[in-house]
């Protein structure tokens, strides 16, 4: 298959906190579900979940909301071929899998956590950490960081001193990445425009949170391949959008 993203050049690292990434494949008519979750094959195609793995390839870490989880609890990392190239780059064989909630209600036995190569992470809040550990720690690891929920800009600059992790991709779903784009977290985007229309206005869009975003960043279209009739967009976050 064609390896487009294969090769990619990425900004120097930010301050105090990982560069992101985020991730997702959207409908001509802006959805990102259909009918309320995102099955394989829904909306992108098999070269789309490729171009997914490629994506994940340059990164050290794939973080994503509990409820995107808890529909697809499979594992979020590269395939065996990429791990050699990430070897050869220095990174980890297979990015890190980050997983944030309060509630910690996420399926045990699933994919994910049975037959991970890797612990996935847990990130969670100082009040629900307890119970966390309690509920999760024989299968993951657990790190709380904010009192009721999870701060972005305070569990990034965790990640990034504690954990070393420099580059972090966010694959959803539409609720995280608010708040990734709310605290300023966000330096680029890769979409996936699939050729299909969903139609129904109870389907989710990529980002949804309360408020508009705070000056409408203006994004810059870095990048874009067609392949079929799907299209393939990288756009970079302007900087004065970074904190
Ligand atoms: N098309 C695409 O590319 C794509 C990509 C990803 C996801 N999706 C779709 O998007 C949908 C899910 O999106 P969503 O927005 O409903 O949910 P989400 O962002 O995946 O997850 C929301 C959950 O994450 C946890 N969470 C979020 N922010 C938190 C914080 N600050 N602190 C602690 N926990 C926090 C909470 O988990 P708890 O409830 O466990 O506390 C919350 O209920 C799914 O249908 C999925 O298939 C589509």
């Amino acid at each position: 298959m064609n390896h487009h993203y294969k090769e990619l050049e990425f900004p120097a690292i930010p301050a105090g906190r990982p560069y992101v990434g985020v991730n997702m494949v959207m409908s001509v008519d802006g959805k990102i579900t259909v009918g309320g979750k995102l099955t394989p094959g829904s909306l992108g195609s098999d070269f789309d979940r490729f171009t997914m793995t490629v994506i994940r390839s340059h990164f050290d870490a794939i973080i994503c909301g509990a409820e995107t989880i808890r529909q697809h609890p499979y594992y979020l990392g590269v395939t065996k071929d990429f791990e050699a190239l990430r070897t050869a780059r220095g990174q980890s064989a297979q990015p890190l899998t980050i997983i944030v909630t309060t509630s910690g209600d996420l399926p045990l036995d699933a994919p994910l956590f049975a037959q991970s190569p890797q612990r996935p992470l847990i990130l969670t809040s100082t009040e629900s950490y307890q119970a966390l550990r309690r509920k999760l720690g024989k299968r993951a690891e657990v790190i709380a960081v904010g009192q009721d929920k999870v701060e972005i800009q305070p569990a990034l600059a965790v990640l990034r001193r504690e954990l070393g992790i420099e580059r972090l991709l966010l694959e959803g779903g539409p609720s995280l990445n608010y708040q990734f784009l709310h605290a300023k977290a966000v330096d680029e985007i890769f979409l996936t425009l699939a050729p299909r229309l969903v139609g129904s206005d109870a389907d989710l869009t990529m980002v949804m949170g309360p408020d508009v975003l705070d000056s409408l960043p203006r994004l810059e279209l870095i990048s874009h391949f067609q392949y079929e009739n799907e299209l393939f967009l990288r756009y970079r976050v302007p900087v004065e959008y970074q904190s």
